[in-house]
Formats: C-alpha cells, sequence, structure tokens
C-alpha cells in the first residue's frame, strides 16, 4: 500500500528520509538491498508494493510443520526483471503473474526472484510462493533471536522487529502497508487466530479451518499467527466491534488475572479514545500466551495483541492492556517510517499507561514522572540512549520507553491541554493508516502550539545524559 500511503502523507517526506539513509540507497536498488532502512538496511525490498497478503496455510502443532501458499498482490514500482522477498523457510515455487519462475536464497533472509518475463513500473505482479517447513529449525544470522515461539500447545509468531520471515514472504518494512486474508487449518483440537475480523470457521476430517481479515492496512510485524489449545472468549463491543480473546490453557493459576486484564480491553479503548480520538480498526481482541511459550513480552499485534504469561503474575495488569491498545494508534494506524522512529510508538504507548493510572487513581501522571526521573539516578547509563535516535541495539531499551513518555510529558507541559489534546488527534488524522517520522511530529507540535519547541525536543530526544529537572507544569498551564 506503500504507493497510496506516501501520496496521502507527501511522497517527499518519507522518500527523501529513506534515500538520506545511506551506502545501500546511493547507488540504484539492487534486490536484497534493503527498502532503505537506516538502522536495519537489508529489512524490506525496493521495486513493488504489496497490497495484499493472501495466506492459506496448514499448521501440524506435534511437528511444528507449517506449509502453504501466500499470494501477494503487488504493483511494480519499477521495472522488475528481478526482485526480492524477505523469507526465511523452505520455498517449493515461486509464480509471478501466473510464470514459474526462478528464485535462490541469498543465504539469509531474502529469497532473489527471477520473473520469467519482466515486470514493467506500473503494472499488478501477483507472486504465489508456495513453501514448507518447520519454522523452528530454520537459522539466520542473527542467530538466536526467533518470531517462532513454540510451546507444548502449539506456536505463536511474534517479534518486533523481525517476525514475517518465521511464516509468510514479505516486503518486511513497516513503510509497505498492506491487508491480509489468512486461512488457517490446525487440528480439531487447536484454534488458529490472527489479526482482524473472524470470517468463518468450519471443521471437516478433523481439521479446523479459521479464517481472518484484516481489512484495514497493517505494517509486517503487527501480523501475528497463534495456535493452541485456547479457551476462546467472544463477544462485541458496545460500538459493534468482534471481540476475540484467547487464553492459553497453561495459565493456569494466572488464567483469572488474565482475564481480569484482557477483558477490560473495551472500558480501556473508550478511556483511551478520549485523548487519541476514535479507535482506528474495526475488531478487538488478545492473545495470552502460556508460561511454556517461553515469552517474555507483549506485541501490539494488529486489533489483536499478544501478552505473555509473565504480565499477570502478581494479578491483574491493566498497565500492559492500556500500552498494547494505545499502540493500535501509535504504532499501527500511523506507523513509523523508520526504525528509528520508535519514540512515536513505545513514549505514546508508555505514556498511555501513565494516563490510565491517573484515571485509575493510582499515581497521577505527574507523580509517575517525577518518579521516573528521580529512579534513574543521573549517572545511569539509562540517561545516555537518546529516544529520539535510539541506535539500532537500543530500539526497545528502557529509555524510549520511560525517557520517551517523560519527552511526552514535557511537550504536553510546555505546550498547555488544549493544544496537546489538538496535537494528537490531528497527528491521527494527518497520518491515518499511513507513515510517519519524529521530524514530521516535532513540526506538526510546533504548527499547533505556534511555538518553537527545538529546546524541549532537543533536550528530551536528542541529548545524551539527564536534563536539568523534571518537567512539571508551567505557570501558565497551571492556571488553565
Ligand atoms: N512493541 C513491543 C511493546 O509493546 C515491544 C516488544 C519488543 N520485544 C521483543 N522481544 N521484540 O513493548
Ligand atoms: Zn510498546
Amino acid at each position: 500500500m506503500a504507493r497510496s500511503r506516501l501520496r496521502r502523507v507527501g511522497a517527499a517526506s518519507v522518500t527523501a528520509v529513506l534515500l538520506a539513509a545511506g551506502p545501500a540507497t546511493m547507488a540504484a536498488a539492487a534486490p536484497g538491498d534493503g527498502i532503505g532502512d537506516p538502522y536495519f538496511p537489508t529489512y524490506g525490498n525496493t521495486g513493488y508494493d504489496i497490497e495484499h497478503y493472501d495466506l492459506r496455510l496448514n499448521y501440524q502443532p506435534d511437528t511444528d510443520r507449517l506449509s502453504g501458499t501466500a499470494t501477494l498482490v503487488t504493483e511494480a514500482t519499477e521495472d522488475l526483471d528481478k526482485f526480492s522477498l524477505d523469507f526465511l523457510l523452505d520455498v517449493r515455487s515461486i509464480r509471478v503473474n501466473g510464470k514459474k519462475s526462478t528464485f535462490e536464497s541469498d543465504g539469509d533472509h531474502k529469497v532473489i526472484v527471477t520473473p520469467k518475463a519482466p515486470v514493467d513500473a506500473g503494472d499488478q505482479m501477483t507472486v504465489v510462493v508456495k513453501y514448507a517447513d518447520v519454522p523452528s529449525s530454520v537459522k539466520w544470522s542473527k542467530g538466536e533471536v526467533t518470531g517462532w515461539h513454540r510451546s507444548d500447545g502449539g506456536a505463536i509468531a511474534l517479534g518486533e522487529p523481525e517476525v514475517a520471515w518465521w511464516w509468510f514472504p514479505s516486503n518486511d518494512h513497516p513503510l509497505d502497508k498492506a491487508t491480509f486474508d489468512v486461512r488457517v487449518s490446525v487440528p480439531e483440537d487447536y484454534k488458529a487466530v490472527s489479526n482482524g475480523v473472524l470470517t468463518g470457521q468450519f471443521t471437516r476430517a478433523g481439521r479446523t479451518v479459521y479464517l481472518w481479515r484484516q481489512d484495514q492496512p497493517a505494517a509486517t510485524y503487527l501480523a501475528t499467527l497463534a495456535v493452541g489449545k485456547y479457551e476462546v472468549n467472544t463477544g462485541t463491543t458496545a460500538s459493534g466491534l468482534p471481540v476475540y480473546n484467547a487464553y492459553d490453557p497453561g495459565l493456569d493459576s494466572l488464567m483469572g488475572a488474565a482475564k481480569a486484564s484482557i477483558e477490560r480491553s473495551e472500558e480501556i479503548l473508550e478511556f483511551q479514545e478520549q485523548d487519541f480520538g476514535p479507535y482506528p480498526f474495526n475488531a478487538l481482541g488478545g492473545i495470552v500466551a502460556g508460561p511454556d511459550s517461553g515469552l517474555g513480552f507483549a506485541l501490539e499485534t494488529q486489533t489483536r495483541p499478544v501478552y505473555s504469561h509473565a504480565f499477570f503474575a502478581r494479578g491483574s495488569n491493566p498497565y500492559v492492556v492500556a500500552h498494547e491498545l494505545a499502540h493500535q494508534w501509535w504504532g499501527n494506524h500511523v506507523s513509523v517510517a523508520r526504525w528509528q522512529d520508535i519514540w512515536l510508538n513505545e513514549g505514546f504507548a508508555s505514556y498511555a499507561e501513565w494516563m490510565l493510572s491517573e484515571h485509575e487513581g493510582e499515581g497521577t501522571v505527574q507523580e509517575i514522572a517525577d518518579y521516573v526521573y528521580d529512579s534513574n539516578p543521573e549517572d545511569d547509563p539509562f540517561w545516555q540512549v537518546k529516544p529520539g535516535d535510539p541506535g539500532a541495539d537500543n530500539v526497545f531499551h528502557s529509555a524510549v520507553y520511560d525517557r520517551g513518555a517523560l519527552a511526552v510529558h514535557a511537550l504536553r507541559m510546555e505546550v498547555g491541554e488544549a493544544a496537546f489534546a489538538d496535537i494528537l488527534t490531528t497527528w491521527q488524522q494527518e497520518h491515518a493508516n499511513g507513515n510517519a517520522t519524529v521530524e514530521e511530529f516535532i513540526e506538526l507540535a510546533e504548527k499547533v502550539s505556534g511555538q518553537d519547541l527545538t529546546e524541549l525536543f532537543d533536550t528530551w530526544l536528542y541529548t545524551e545524559g539527564r536534563p536539568a529537572e523534571p518537567p512539571a507544569p508551567q505557570a501558565t498551564t497551571r492556571t488553565l
């Protein structure tokens, strides 16, 4: 979907940013080069835009065998005699516009495809990839990092920034958002959960087929597949969204706390809509993994985040739900243009936790801001990571989250309540279903507030070391 999105957000800004990226994009891009992300230069591909992924998959939990057909509906953006896909699994065949094509692996996460006939820029290009492999067995250059998490009861595809290439061939960068249909066949005692709306489900010959549709654009890392013997709870929100929550039975004594958290999704969403604007998607839910998956994090997969059991070890946790649901706006509806823009995701999702705390009467935003500032001593390495440019190894450093949320609070204190509210909702409208950079956010904040915010953002996002003071109410905003 990159084309229409780029038109909407202004092709110049995003493309200019990527072209400044580095060696990979200095010369004409070659297949396998990557889309030009400064932090992850080999991720994603050039030469085409994916509009839609159609995945027809079979999964065998006992052997971890995943097989199927991925059909990528794309448009060539250059004349192509070769192009690349991001994928780690063993490919059986690839057809481009109906014709069998040759392909080879680059030895890591790329498959280089040579269509039988070159494809002209502007033409539709349909790529059909047949594959079968055992995702837990594949190796790649980042060693132990995997997006495929097995458990006794199944498997979950989950990771950031890398996950898609363990389960479907893709243009694996947030810049190329697309819609998804995911059809999964599993043994009938299992459930297969993905994103968006469950449009159908049927059982025959001992297998159940699940049909999931995500019909608003999603970044590739926001697509998930979770197979397990889940306990499922479905419903409809007051505003008519279908709800589908899945709980791993291995949660055992944590089941109550997990449900007491995830079943509050609708309520938390309603609270967040007051600050972020209307919920951008048409389905809602959560998937809670069991302890045997070894999953130690949560991730905001579109419409249906996945949560580690660990978040519920000490009782209910509405904050992790607030965090992952806030990402539906901050990261999913408006996605990073480059991975270095990660503050736009984690800073705001973390701030959403603080907002919920104040709403719940469990500590005000200001109290939490003061606590975060004070509890990280001046000489702590925490202050050496710049949330606005943390470096590829630190995109999920706690500074991106906590100092990132302090930056949001600093902005709010500087511009006041009305301008802050306006910035948040205008951002969502201006970049709806698109991508954006931190620089674009700063530009908008300055435009809406009419203030020069250079120093504020330099201090909180781009300078190593602890700022002199925590963010605090300004004399002018205190009277509001
Ligand atoms: N976006 C996720 C969150 O909400 C981050 C997950 C990163 N962890 C990982 N192992 N990839 O915090
Ligand atoms: Zn997050």
